[in-house]
């Protein structure tokens, strides 16, 4: 699997001969989906010019720590923020040991440290120099450390000789970046994911709706996709296109979604209800587009079917997992809800605080369970979507068996 459709690289590039394959990289790296954003150390740019970095990535490249412009237009702490990943890649020998010893001398080494996202690191240099006990030793550090370190191959080098400390092919980078993100936490599951707003109809031309943009449902499809599930999103309209590996239920209505869930439902081993489903539907929808008469305008509403409480109630239900939308009191309404639909799992967000929950692109959380919680800080969606799945995986696999398929066990 080569996609990182939605993903965030930032891409380091340090001094040396490699430079000239990361040029090719970025190109791999935008055609498997990803956004990519180049930073160069100074002696980079003495092997490639960042202006052919940034036609290939279509972003200008930050080369320096205290550019005035560069910060203005993405600072270090928020292209720090703003990566789901940072490649390095050549790394060398230097960079290797300045990260090693935790150096923040300049915007690369900063941000590797500022950054929260994993970091992996493509050595390239001289195989005399790989082999060096105090290359070896750095290593072992960062290794230990989390870092990833992809290669380096075996082979031919620039200096003439041969052995390891050729950096790793472009494709092959872009495969394990893309592995970074395809954990297989959920392999082999079928999850079944709501999304987006339902639209209820007054009269052929006017519809009762909401904000909804159905941007987290569609981040946790695909984040449950990345993890290996078998997804089935179940979409109100959105202008949003299916994320890839999902297989798309297009619906209108509540009673559209209520019934689209109940005909798939039997599958599944997670159901994750992140649309927001309108409560109420016109009792009598007008045939006719209602004519306005200048007076007072009464629709009688009645009720739509709570579809994930009623998942939840279901003999032989999957593992429930709702959304709340609060504007006060968070976790405890969302433990109210908890109970009251009988859930494994909520997720909780303020759509009261300013650039997040609705139609934003950032989210932040509370993630409530039978005896446990965890506070999801402020992240764009798709990063947020991963943490959600990583932690719906974890506790779904404590409730139930390596053995069991689904569905039992709760
Ligand atoms: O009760 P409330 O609307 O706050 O609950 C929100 C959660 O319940 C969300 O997960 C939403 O998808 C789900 N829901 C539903 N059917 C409804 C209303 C809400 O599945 N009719």
């Amino acid at each position: 699997m080569t996609d990182l459709s939605s993903k965030r690289v930032v891409l380091g590039v340090t001094g040396g001969i490699a430079a000239y394959k990361s040029a090719d990289l970025v190109r791999r790296l935008r055609e498997a989906g990803a956004d990519v954003r180049v930073v160069m150390t100074r002696s980079a740019t003495e092997f490639v010019t960042p202006l052919t970095f940034q036609a290939l990535s279509n972003h200008p490249v930050a080369t320096t720590l205290l550019d005035a412009d560069a910060e203005q237009a993405m600072g270090h702490i928020a292209l720090a923020r703003w990566a789901d990943v940072v490649l390095v890649a050549p790394a060398s020998a230097n960079f290797l040991s300045r990260l090693a010893r935790g150096a923040a001398d300049d915007l690369l080494s900063t941000l590797c440290l500022a950054t929260g996202a994993p970091v992996a690191v493509a050595p390239a240099m001289n195989r005399q120099m790989w082999d060096n006990r105090a290359t070896v030793d750095n290593v072992t550090l960062l290794r230990s450390r989390g870092i990833y370190i992809y290669g380096p191959a075996e082979g031919m080098q620039a200096c003439g000789e041969t052995g390891p400390g050729r950096m790793l092919e472009p494709a092959d980078l872009v495969r394990r970046v893309t592995g970074l993100f395809a954990t297989g936490r959920l392999a082999g599951r079928r999850v079944l994911v709501t999304a987006g707003p339902t639209l209820e109809d007054i009269d052929p031309v006017r519809f009762i709706g909401n904000r909804s943009s159905g941007k987290m449902g569609y981040a946790v499809a695909l984040a449950a996709a990345e993890a290996g599930a078998n997804v089935v999103l179940i979409s109100g309209p959105v202008a949003l296109p299916a994320p890839p590996r999902t297989r798309r239920i297009d619906v209108r209505t509540a009673q559209q979604m209520h019934d689209a869930v109940m005909a798939q439902i039997g599958a599944q081993d997670i159901f994750i209800g992140a649309a927001a489903v309108a409560d109420y539907r016109v009792a009598q929808a007008a045939e006719q587009k209602i004519k306005k008469d200048g007076q007072a305008l009464q629709l009688t509403l009645t009720p739509t079917p709570d579809i994930l409480a009623a998942v939840a109630a279901l003999p032989d239900a999957p593992f429930c997992v709702g959304f709340a939308a609060e504007t006060e009191a968070v976790a405890q309404n969302a433990r109210t809800k908890l109970a009251a639909k009988g859930l494994d799992m909520i997720a909780a967000n303020n759509v009261a605080v300013d650039g997040i929950g609705f139609d934003a692109d950032e989210n932040a959380l509370t993630v409530c369970w039978r005896g446990g919680a965890r506070e999801l800080p402020r992240a764009p969606k798709d990063r947020l979507a991963r943490e959600l799945i990583s932690l719906i995986a974890e506790r779904y696999h404590e409730t139930h068996t390596t053995e069991d398929t689904g569905r039992t066990h709760r």
